[in-house]
């Protein structure tokens, strides 16, 4: 069997240098507007102080802790997956899929997570986005705890990764001194045996989605087409420019759900059915990850978090 990876691609090129700019820029409209308010950004801030009400009432109720503890109470899953047309030399393959570590909203949440991943050998690991837990401001925090996780991982072919809405593309170079690839409206191929497993990289589709990012996805690359993006909200037109595979996150697979897993919120604004779980949608398959951290409140009912190992067949 001959492996090689291929990329078409230099983070140092003016391409990248770009994408920055755009991405700052979209940032600092979502700062500002979350600052001084604009009519779309009021309700989402009502909502936002909902969750912090329901928070204290629990904590009040003396129910917190236990939401707490949950949180931490991480989880490894396997899974077996047949997304239509995989090549024969990708059969077997083993994706470790993490998303939304929020590494700094919880006190020793890096050290689970790379314990829990340390004993689980897979090809490749992908990360969805949401990297930290404050949507502005400081980032390097989350630096320490993300390298351990990178040295637990046991991935032949690397890591790659995208940004997420609570991300801010300062990080981009910290990120990649640390060993993940940040795929950045961009594709990487895996060949094997001559067979392409290609992995595309796209804007977060709920806050910061972009015309680059759709001019990516209608690429074709040819041989497999593995899409990361953030959240499921692109299924459609990632459907529709032949992805095979799509793995995202961010909904936290609702985080605060009913007994039976029934999401009280799903963060999403379109393909809110895809919240959690692996799922199909005409001839693509999806997996949205729960998560491993959480967003607003530290704490997780009917929910666990998790990390997936999802193998290939
Ligand atoms: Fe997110």
């Amino acid at each position: 069997m001959t492996r090689e990876r291929t990329s078409g691609h230099d983070p140092d090129t003016g391409r990248r240098s770009k994408w920055k700019m755009r991405r700052a820029a979209l940032e600092w409209e979502d700062y500002v507007a979350w600052h001084r308010g604009t009519e779309g950004f009021w309700l989402y801030k009502y909502k936002h102080q909902a969750v912090l009400l329901f928070g204290a009432l629990l904590k009040a109720a003396g129910f917190y802790k236990y939401g707490y503890r949950n949180a931490l109470n991480l989880r490894a899953r396997h899974v077996k997956i047949s997304p239509s047309t995989l090549p024969e030399s990708f059969k077997g393959y083993r994706i470790l899929h993490l998303s939304d570590l929020h590494l700094d909203s919880m006190e020793g949440l890096a050290e689970r997570i790379a314990r829990r991943i340390a004993p689980l050998p897979c090809d490749l690991c992908v990360i969805t986005g949401d990297f930290r837990y404050v949507r502005h401001g400081a980032y390097r925090q989350i630096l320490p705890p993300l390298g351990q996780i990178v040295e637990a991982v046991r991935a032949g072919d690397g890591i790659y990764a995208v940004l997420g809405n609570h991300d801010t593309q300062a990080m981009s170079d910290d990120i990649e001194k640390l060993g993940i690839r940040l795929l950045t409206n961009e594709s990487v191929a895996i060949v094997r045996d001559g067979q392409r497993f290609n992995i595309i990289g796209v804007d977060d589709p709920h806050d910061y989605y972009t015309d680059a990012a759709a001019e990516c996805l209608k690429k074709r690359e040819r041989g497999f087409r593995l899409l990361l993006a953030h959240t499921p909200e692109l299924y459609f037109q990632a459907a529709s420019n032949g992805i095979h595979l799509y793995l995202c996150g961010h909904s936290h697979g609702g985080q605060i759900c009913l007994p039976g897993g029934f999401p009280l919120m799903t963060f999403l604004n379109t393909g809110k059915r895809f919240y959690r779980g692996v799922w199909r949608f005409r001839d693509m398959t999806g997996h949205t990850s729960p998560g491993c951290g959480t967003a607003k409140i530290p704490i997780r009912f009917n929910c666990p978090p998790e990390v997936t190992v999802l193998t290939l067949g």
